[in-house]
């Protein structure tokens, strides 16, 4: 008998902002003189990136995409209560936070002891005010059991999948985001302060081949048409998967109460080099998503890195884990629901396996 809830959901950091600013990736990519003018024009955009456009640059249609969030997070928050976990352990990539030149690990567990986090240092270095309105110093304690996600560490590697570790957090640098965010979204009432589950984070190399060359984040069409040094590449999809069923099978090996969690949104608009960073890929996020609705994992199993990497979808590769733990232990999706935006950067995916 294994206990297991599987939960997939965003972590994008413009929803910790409010709505005036929710659409600055959008606007940060159209002050970028090497895209053309006419791709640029909201007169050549699709029906949904006019609409949410809207004549406030996004401003008035932020309150819905948010309360499309909200309502999926809050989904997820009922799920986890009525499960009662011991503890998550939530894939997450890492953008140039914590690994940077020193070392890229493929897959890293953060075995750290509690830690403070800075529920909006990100925010602060991008000069954004909170959608709270508290203060822009606002700490909240993350519980990281540190023994645990040792024994985790251990029964992956004994399940064939060479995974690091790491016992401390690059200290200059904020708790990396996809992790603080996803205890603040679940706990959006209390900016994260009052979750009552530790959490292990799962470090994957997402972003591959542009990790360092793009240092996680954001590329000029001038620096990237101009002889971009890439990287090498990131786990493959099927590797990713792979690790999933290692994650799986240790805790069906152990007796805690778990949630897997996959921690992103899908295609990012910034990362989508063909749709010169204005659109996330739609059609390629939609028929994955079919496809998991459908439990056809073939499709999914069937996508190589760069086609990933092609489609701005590298978050998704926390979901790949997911899917391999899902398939592993036999888990069914119960609930999902598919968010797509063309203003507001990715589009969102939340998922309940059970
Ligand atoms: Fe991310």
């Amino acid at each position: 008998m294994t206990n297991v809830l599987g939960l997939g959901l965003t972590h994008f950091p413009l929803l910790a902002t409010d709505d005036a600013h929710m659409a600055n990736a959008i606007r940060m990519t159209l002050r970028d003189p090497d895209i053309p003018a006419d791709h640029k024009d909201p007169a050549n955009w699709s029906p949904l990136a006019r609409e949410e456009w809207g004549d406030d640059d996004g401003v008035s249609a932020a309150a819905g995409h948010r309360s499309r969030l909200l309502d999926g997070l809050g989904r997820c928050r009922k799920e986890l209560d009525e499960f009662r976990p011991d503890v998550l352990l939530v894939w997450g990539d890492d953008q140039y936070e914590n690994f940077r030149e020193e070392v890229i690990p493929s897959f890293c567990v953060l075995a750290y002891q509690d830690s403070v986090v800075e529920a909006f240092k990100v925010l602060n270095m991008l000069n954004l005010p909170n959608a709270w309105d508290v203060s822009p110093d606002e700490t909240f304690t993350m519980s990281c059991d540190q023994e645990l996600a040792k024994e985790i560490t251990a029964g992956v590697l004994a399940n064939g999948v060479d995974v690091a570790y790491s016992y401390e957090k690059r200290k200059e640098m904020p708790f990396p985001h996809a992790f603080a965010n996803t205890q603040v979204f679940l706990d959006w009432d209390n900016v994260g302060k009052r979750f009552p589950y530790p959490i292990v984070p799962l470090a994957v190399n997402c972003y591959g081949e542009h990790v360092i060359a793009r240092r996680g984040g954001f590329a000029r069409f001038a620096e990237i048409n101009t002889g971009e040094v890439l990287d090498p590449p990131g786990p493959s999809p099927q590797r990713c998967y792979e690790f999933g069923r290692a994650v799986a099978k240790t805790v069906r090996e152990r007796g805690e109460r778990v949630a897997l969690v996959a921690s992103s949104s899908w295609s990012h608009a910034f990362l989508n080099d063909k749709a010169w960073h204005l659109w996330p890929d739609t059609a390629s996020d939609r028929r994955f998503y079919e496809a998991m609705v459908a439990g056809d994992h073939d499709v999914w199993l069937s996508a190589t890195g760069k086609e990933i990497i092609r489609d701005g979808q590298h978050e998704m590769l926390n979901w790949f884990c997911l899917l391999g733990a899902v398939s592993e232990l036999g888990l069914r999706l119960e609930w999902s629901d598919f968010v797509e935006t063309e203003v507001f950067n990715s589009n969102k995916a939340f998922a309940v396996f059970k």
